[in-house]
């Protein structure tokens, strides 16, 4: 349930240390393994309160997780979160949740690329069957994949590489029609799309990215908007040991007080960039749902409230894809690398994920370009002087 109040207000102030801590603002880093009791009594109705934030064992969550859990649970508007050690840990644990052998899930094509490593590999083992789908599938489309045995919808939108913008609510209301479960890598939305008003049922969060926001912790939510999706959730996420360090969830809560300015300022300069590139006639298309005119355009403005600092760049289909890494390779500002959300620039050639339902063809090599709190008068320059490497004979 999300609170009335700006997000930026709630950001200030949700979250803090109350005044059990001497005063001080912030939490402070609890670490431990081992909770004493005073006696068995204590012990019992801690256990059998487990699924809420009471002290039991380091693993299950400390009061230095507690407020992150809180303060992203209220920026998706969901109920409850559970943090774990990796946004790759919180797509994997809600697919662990909600599937076993003999069941079926439907995995969009424009996936984040180890997911599907994780649905061919770990849940084919399991006796799991995915069926990938083109991720701009509509309703009509989506129904035709369903099985008695479909079990879970994943959607993740916008898509990895290509930024696909996904029609939740309408894809949403088939997989309830069905049964099955809706869950949503929500990482480039972050505050900016509210799953459970859209039908999601459980929301994936990467705080690697924006929450962390200086690219050096690796952290994951799964965040639900009910108690049966949270005991299921909690429930698997205990069983499987996963766990978040206090340091981490300490940094990340840090991350959260500055992430909306920093995003207000990176999702500025990220149009201004794209806007240039637009411009350029070495460019074929820019993958970048909040562009008026861009793919995915309208489905972005009807659902999101605005957008984050990573898009695509689709070059002319005559510039080999080597061309594109020498420019790549010829930044000077953005360093070329994979993880997004922090303070600098990133440029990654993104041409050769892998595709299996038949949606990858974007007539032209591509680039993922992350803007970070850089200006964007030097991005430019320097994506201006790296792109001269286009025209050189060499590449
Ligand atoms: C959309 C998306 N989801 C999940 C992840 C995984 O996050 P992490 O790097 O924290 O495992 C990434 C990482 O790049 C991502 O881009």
């Amino acid at each position: 349930m999300t609170d009335s109040k700006n997000l930026f207000t709630r950001l200030s102030h949700n979250g803090r240390a109350g005044t059990h801590v001497y005063g001080f603002v912030n939490p402070p880093v609890h670490r431990g393994s081992t909770v004493l009791v005073e006696n068995m009594a204590q012990r019992r109705t801690n256990q059998a309160r487990r699924l809420e934030q009471v002290l039991t064992y380091g693993v299950a969550g400390t009061p230095t997780h507690w407020p992150l859990e809180n303060v992203i649970a209220d920026i998706e508007g969901g109920t409850r979160c559970q943090i774990v050690s990796s946004g790759l840990a919180a797509c994997t644990v809600p697919l662990l949740a909600y599937l076993g052998a003999g069941d079926h899930v439907l995995i969009p094509d424009s996936v984040y690329g180890p997911v599907r490593g994780f649905c061919d590999n770990f849940l084919s083992r399991m006796g799991v069957t995915t069926t990938y789908y083109d991720p701009c599938i509509d309703a009509a489309g989506i129904a035709l994949l369903f099985r008695p045995s479909t079990k879970v919808l994943y959607l993740e939108s916008p898509g990895s590489h290509t930024f696909e913008v996904q029609d939740v609510p309408a894809l949403s209301a088939v997989a309830k029609t069905h049964g099955a479960k809706v869950l949503m890598d929500n990482t480039w939305g972050i505050h900016h799309f509210q799953p459970f008003t859209h039908g999601v049922d459980v929301s994936i969060q990467a705080l690697t990215k924006y929450v962390g926001g200086h690219s050096d912790v690796l952290l994951g939510s799964i965040t639900v908007n009910s108690d049966p999706d949270w005991e299921r959730v909690r429930s698997t996420s205990g069983q499987l040991g996963m766990y978040a360090s206090p340091d981490d969830c300490w940094l990340a809560l840090r991350g959260v007080r500055t992430m909306a300015v920093r995003m207000e300022r990176q999702e500025k300069s990220a149009i201004e960039v794209a806007q240039w590139l637009a411009g350029r006639p070495e460019v074929k298309e820019i993958l970048h749902p909040a562009l008026p005119g861009a793919r995915g355009h309208d489905i972005w403005k009807r659902d999101f409230t605005g957008a984050c600092s990573l898009f695509g760049v689709v070059f002319q289909p005559g510039f080999a894809p080597e061309k594109i890494e020498a420019v790549a390779e010829a930044l000077q500002l953005f360093g070329m690398g994979a993880s997004w959300g922090g303070f600098e620039s990133l440029a990654l050639p993104s041409g050769t994920m892998p595709r299996t339902a038949g949606s990858g063809d974007f007539g032209g090599p591509m680039m993922r370009l992350h803007v970070g709190l850089e200006h964007p008068a030097d991005l430019i320059a320097d994506l201006d002087q790296a792109m001269k490497r286009l025209h050189a004979n060499e590449p």
